[in-house]
């Protein structure tokens, strides 16, 4: 639950490896400044879901275009594992001691998550996103990349 910026630069400070910033960055100018703090790359999930090329269904593309603020939470409810994802009504219901450990939480879940998928329904899908959501942008893989380099600047 450490911010993640926090997180690097203390990294930095105890370990002899690089490090590969990760969660919540969104854009170039987040590269540039995971970069700057000392971060060897900086690694990207929520902000690649909506492209095409993504195999998120697209209710969950839907969901993560809409999100106008943040509403991740960490939840175990889809794995028995913390996860950080928006929350939505599968979340919203689950009960912590109703909750099986990870693994059987999650083959539990599976086939309702996958089902959702396929019927649109993202009170059931395992809506994972980062707290950078707001920000996520829809267009190809390739294209997003092109725009990251360019926000970095200077690279
Ligand atoms: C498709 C996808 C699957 C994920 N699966 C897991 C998971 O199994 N366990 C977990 O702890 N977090 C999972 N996460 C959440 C990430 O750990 C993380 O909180 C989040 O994606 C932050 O990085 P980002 O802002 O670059 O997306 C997943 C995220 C995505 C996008």
């Amino acid at each position: 639950m450490v911010p993640m910026r926090e997180l690097v630069r203390g990294l930095l400070k105890d370990v002899n490896v690089p490090v590969i910033a990760s969660g919540g960055i969104m854009d170039g100018k987040d590269i540039a400044e995971v970069l700057a703090l000392g971060a060897a790359a900086a690694q990207l999930g929520t902000a690649f879901l909506p492209c095409p090329e993504s195999g998120a269904p697209p209710a969950y593309k839907q969901a993560l275009l809409a999100a106008r603020t943040d509403t991740t939470v960490i939840t175990r409810a889809y794995s028995g594992r913390p996860a950080r994802g928006l929350r939505n009504g599968f979340i919203g219901a689950a009960k912590e001691d109703w909750i099986l450990p990870f693994r059987q939480q999650n083959d539990l879940t599976r086939p309702m998550r996958n089902e959702a998928g396929k019927q649109g329904k993202p009170d059931y899908i395992s809506l994972w996103a980062g707290r950078g959501v707001t920000r996520a942008r829809e267009m190809p893989a390739a294209k997003l990349v092109e725009t990251l380099v360019a926000e970095i600047g200077g690279r």
